[in-house]
């Protein structure tokens, strides 16, 4: 399947980088941004390996990062702001687990990550994208879960969260079937349990948005 322009989940551009972002970016890109399939396999075989999606300022990716050594992150990101932001803390917490890929997460699954891949994927507040006409920009579709399917390992999990209501109640309707086994944060290994809220969140919980989350494991 692929998407035109107008139906992707991010617009074309990059938005403002500090000074401190620009930094990093210039400095680490070598280090830390990959973009060869070779490279990406090379990187998460082997290992338990975990894809964030859209991992903006990539406070979740730098935390599990920093707590768990022997876990592979892949970070997805469209927008260099964030990545900036990440490279700089992988620096200063000298984290040689993480590699960032900048491109379209539905892109990079399709045609970069081969089947059964990661133990886990992770996507925490997606661009909502509230008005109906924009519905079709969503991640999260038909097409995309089953993409996620075949790319997690067997038993792998889709741990999801959103703040947007209606969105959550269309995910959770995409994931009722065989393919996939429903679960609880409790169920959850430490690593997926110990997560700090982002700032994204924490602003949400301020506004009184409710906090939706989605925990699901790969069965077919
Ligand atoms: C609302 S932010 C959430 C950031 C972070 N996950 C958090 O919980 O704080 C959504 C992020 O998804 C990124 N994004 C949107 N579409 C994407 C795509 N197709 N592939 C990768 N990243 C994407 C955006 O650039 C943005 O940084």
């Amino acid at each position: 399947m692929t998407f035109n322009s107008k139906s992707k989940s991010f617009v074309t551009r990059q938005g403002r980088i500090t000074s401190n972002q620009r930094k990093a970016l210039d400095s680490f890109w070598n280090q830390y941004v990959i973009s060869e399939l070779s490279a990406i396999q090379g990187f998460i075989r082997g290992n338990y390996s975990l894809l964030d999606i859209g991992f903006g300022a990539g406070e979740t990716l730098v935390s599990i990062a920093q707590k768990n050594k022997d876990i592979s992150l892949l970070g997805a990101e469209v927008y260099q702001s964030g990545i900036g932001t990440v490279l700089s803390k992988a620096d200063k917490f000298n984290l040689e687990n993480i590699r960032i890929v900048n491109e379209d997460a539905e892109d990079l699954l399709q045609n970069k990550i081969l089947n059964n891949s990661f133990d886990a994927i992770i996507m925490f507040y997606p661009d909502p994208w509230p008005k109906r006409r924009h519905h079709k920009r969503r991640l999260i579709k038909k097409e995309f879960i089953e993409l996620l399917n075949k790319k997690l390992k067997p038993n792998g999990i889709f741990y999801f969260k959103t703040d947007w209501k209606d969105y959550f109640d269309k995910v959770n309707l995409l994931f009722e079937g065989p393919n996939w086994e429903e679960l609880n944060l409790i169920d959850l290994e430490e690593h997926l349990r110990d997560i700090p809220s982002t700032s994204f969140e924490k602003k949400a919980i301020h506004a009184n948005r409710s906090l939706n989350t989605k925990i699901v494991k790969k069965v077919n």
